[in-house]
């Protein structure tokens, strides 16, 4: 029937151009971790990739009423994953002159004490989702406020531009100002309620949120373990070992713990689907605990940087096969874009006296990430049935990308360039389920 073949064409689009994906981690699997299409076609049907291969032969198979998008000249990558950031951080950004515990008291807990004001909370949760889609980031793990309404606030701006996000309640019962406290029993509340209001829920799930061990009390951590015990699925985030102000803090105020992590560890709270941020001042044991446990790591190279807290020794994680993806962390860390936070995370390596290859970075931006997140049965890469979420990036955003690309002669180059050079300038269009959700430049 006439009608229904209009109703199926329309739900298949494609669009061709350079597509580069990974099956694996490059650091494990090499080259052959690598997927590439010098002329590819991506196509989706119902927000879900439906084939992906060299453009020729994949035309071939469309119907001829297929709708197809040309971004020849333009690389396509699948939607950058952030791992780690705070939504409620977005108007501190470039505060100056401190490290981490004095930056929290005198930047940070002023400038989340004003998501009291749900309206406030709102109005930046709308610019903060606009701005991941402006940097090509299509999923994130995201830090609220301790005030509940600061997640219905993220989560309803991500579900209104149909986003892949996890966020959850910031837990902190002391050693805060009391603008910015809550109880052992009110978090534990507040968690349970938004987990049922939202874990689950089209896109969305929920991360269980101590901010830290210094500012949850031992009944408090207690009550982490136990949402998540009742509620299997849900997800986990915190910080961990970013500053060793903070390492000797945590030791005095948990005089029995053998580490840092080990805190964690008592509490039932290193497992599947945890993320720890920075993970910097950490010793043998506690890598094999996050290796043995499943939980990840979120390497924050522009806020370890800009705070001064110290260097992420990524082969060391990768040494312990231990998770790792990327995160932002604004407002510790200096920008939304994934493609400066991998150039970031390069002379990180640098400086560490190792080294992130071109490959490396995409795939921790992508696949890395979304399996950090436990998330890579659904997003990562361009495998048939996945959620078709990707970027398109521009090899020619700037005079001087466009003149360093033009001399590579390789793909690995190609990417380096753009790491190093690019920036949300480099991210041409960003695509959700397949639909256009942000183009530079507006149209
Ligand atoms: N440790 C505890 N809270 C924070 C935070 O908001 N940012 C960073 N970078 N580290 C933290
Ligand atoms: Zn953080």
């Amino acid at each position: 029937m006439p009608a229904q073949v209009t109703a199926s064409a329309a739900n298949v689009q494609a669009f061709r151009g350079e597509i580069v994906d990974f099956v694996g981690d490059p650091a494990l699997l090499g080259a052959g971790a690598l997927r590439h299409h010098a002329d590819g076609v991506l196509v989706v049907r119902d927000g879900r990739v439906a084939a992906l291969g060299p453009a020729k032969a994949t035309l071939r198979t469309l119907s001829q009423d297929a709708v197809v998008t040309d971004y020849r000249g333009k690389l396509i990558v699948p939607g950058f994953v952030d791992t780690h950031v705070h939504y409620a951080q977005t108007d501190m950004i470039a505060s100056y002159g401190a490290q981490l515990l004095e930056w929290l008291e005198r930047y940070t807990f002023p400038a989340e004490a004003r998501f009291k004001d749900p309206e406030h909370a709102h109005e930046v949760a709308e610019f903060f989702t606009d701005e991941l889609l402006r940097n090509g980031t299509t999923t994130a793990m995201a830090f609220a406020t301790t005030h509940k309404h600061s997640v219905d606030a993220i989560f309803e701006a991500a579900r209104r531009r149909s986003m892949r996000l996890i966020a959850g309640k910031v837990l902190m019962d002391r050693n805060v100002p009391k603008a910015v406290r809550d109880t052992a029993q009110t978090g534990y509340d507040d968690s349970k309620a938004l987990i049922e209001a939202w874990h689950g829920r089209d896109r969305l799930g929920y991360a269980v949120t101590p901010r830290f061990a210094p500012t949850s009390t031992e009944r408090q951590l207690d009550l982490c373990g136990k949402l998540l015990e009742e509620h299997p699925g849900v997800h986990l985030q915190s910080h961990v070992a970013e500053n060793k102000s903070e390492v000797a803090w945590v030791a005095e105020v948990y005089p029995w713990s053998r580490s840092y992590l080990d805190v964690y560890d008592h509490y039932g709270l290193l497992c599947e689907r945890a993320v720890y941020a920075h993970c910097i001042h950490l010793d043998a044991e506690d890598r094999q605990r996050m290796a043995a446990t499943g939980a990840a790591m979120s390497f924050c190279a522009t806020s370890n940087l800009f705070l001064g807290s110290g260097l992420f020794d990524l082969a060391a994680a990768h040494a312990a096969g231990i998770r790792v993806g990327l995160g932002t962390d604004i407002g510790g860390g200096t920008t939304l874009s994934m493609l400066r936070t991998m150039a970031e995370s390069y002379k990180v390596c640098q400086m560490a006296g190792q080294t992130l290859s071109p490959l490396q970075a995409f795939y921790l931006a992508t696949l890395g990430g979304a399996a950090s997140l436990y998330l890579d049965a659904d997003i990562g890469n361009f495998d048939v049935g996945k959620e078709a979420d990707f970027v398109v990036l521009d090899p020619a955003a700037t005079p001087h990308l466009a003149r360093r690309i033009d001399r590579a002669t390789t793909l690995d180059e190609k990417l380096f360039a753009l790491m190093i050079l690019g920036d949300d300038r480099a991210v041409h269009a960003t695509h959700i389920l397949g639909s256009r959700a942000h183009v530079r430049g507006g149209a």
